[in-house]
C-alpha cells in the first residue's frame, strides 16, 4: 500500500525535559527536531502519503502564558527557517486547525510555507495548529449551514480540515487517549501507544509501527473474508 495515512499525537516534551532537570521548553526545542527528521523519514518512506501532527490543541492556550509564548515562536521560526527542508524532501506542508486565533507573523508563516510547497508530491504533512477535532466538526456542520447543502457523511466529510481518513494513530508519551485529535478522521484508524517520549521518537519506531500495522487484518466493521 502507498498512500497511507499516519497521524501522531507527540507527548511527552515536557516530561523528557524534566527527567532531565531542564525547562519544558526546551522539551519542544528537541520535540521539533524529532518533527524534522520524522517527517523526513515519512518523506522517503514509500509507503506513507500523509504525515499529520498534533502541534498544538484548541486546549493549550491554557498551559502559562510563558509556554505558550515559547511555542508561538518556536511554531513561527520553525515554518520560516525550514522552507528548504520541505522544498528538498518533496513535502507539501498544510496546517489544519483554527489559525484566525494567531498572530499576524505565525498566520503569515503559514502560508507563505503553504503556498510555497503547493507542488511538492512525495508527502503531505499536515500540521495540526490550534486544532480540535469537536471544534473541526462545529466548523464544518456551520459550512454546510451557510452554504445550505443538505447535511450528510460526505457533506460533513468534505467541509472538514482534512477530509483523509486515518489508517495509523500514534501516541508517543504513555497515556492512552486521542485527546480531541482527528475524531472524525480516525474512525476505524489502527491505535499504537507508545512509551516513548516524544524527543526520543526515531524513525525505526515508526518503522516498527509500520511492521505491525501491515501484519493486522482490516475489516473496517465487516468480516474476514472466507
Ligand atoms: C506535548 O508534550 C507536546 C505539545 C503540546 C507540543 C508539541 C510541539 C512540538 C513537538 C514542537 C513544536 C513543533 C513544531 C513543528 C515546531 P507535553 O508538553 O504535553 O509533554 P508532557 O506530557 O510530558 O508534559
Amino acid at each position: 500500500m502507498s498512500d497511507l495515512h499516519v497521524a501522531i499525537i507527540m507527548d511527552g516534551n515536557g516530561r523528557w525535559a524534566k527527567n532531565r532537570g531542564k525547562k519544558r521548553t526546551e522539551g519542544h526545542k528537541v520535540g521539533s527536531e524529532v518533527v524534522r527528521d520524522i517527517t523526513t523519514f515519512a518523506s522517503q518512506h514509500k509507503d506513507i502519503a500523509q504525515l499529520t501532527l498534533y502541534a498544538f490543541s484548541t486546549e493549550n492556550w491554557k498551559r502559562p502564558k510563558l509556554e505558550v509564548d515559547f511555542l508561538m515562536k518556536l511554531l513561527a521560526d520553525y515554518l520560516e527557517s525550514e522552507k528548504e527542508t520541505y522544498l528538498k524532501n518533496g513535502v507539501r506542508f498544510k496546517a489544519i486547525g483554527d489559525r484566525s486565533r494567531f498572530s499576524k507573523r505565525l498566520q503569515k508563516a503559514i502560508t507563505q510555507l503553504e503556498e510555497d510547497t503547493e507542488n511538492e508530491t512525495s508527502l503531505i504533512q499536515n500540521l495540526a495548529l490550534n486544532y480540535g477535532g469537536k471544534d473541526e466538526i462545529v466548523r464544518a456542520v456551520k459550512k454546510l449551514q451557510i452554504s445550505g447543502d443538505e447535511v450528510s457523511e460526505e457533506s460533513i466529510e468534505q467541509s472538514l480540515d482534512l477530509p483523509t481518513a486515518v489508517d495509523i494513530l500514534i501516541r508517543t508519551g504513555g497515556d492512552h487517549r486521542v485527546s480531541n485529535f482527528l475524531l472524525w478522521q480516525s474512525a476505524y484508524a489502527e491505535l499504537f501507544f507508545l512509551d516513548t517520549l516524544w524527543p526520543d521518537f526515531k524513525k525505526d519506531d515508526l518503522s516498527r509501527v509500520l511492521n505491525q500495522f501491515q501484519g493486522i487484518e482490516r475489516r473496517f466493521g465487516g468480516v474476514e473474508d472466507e
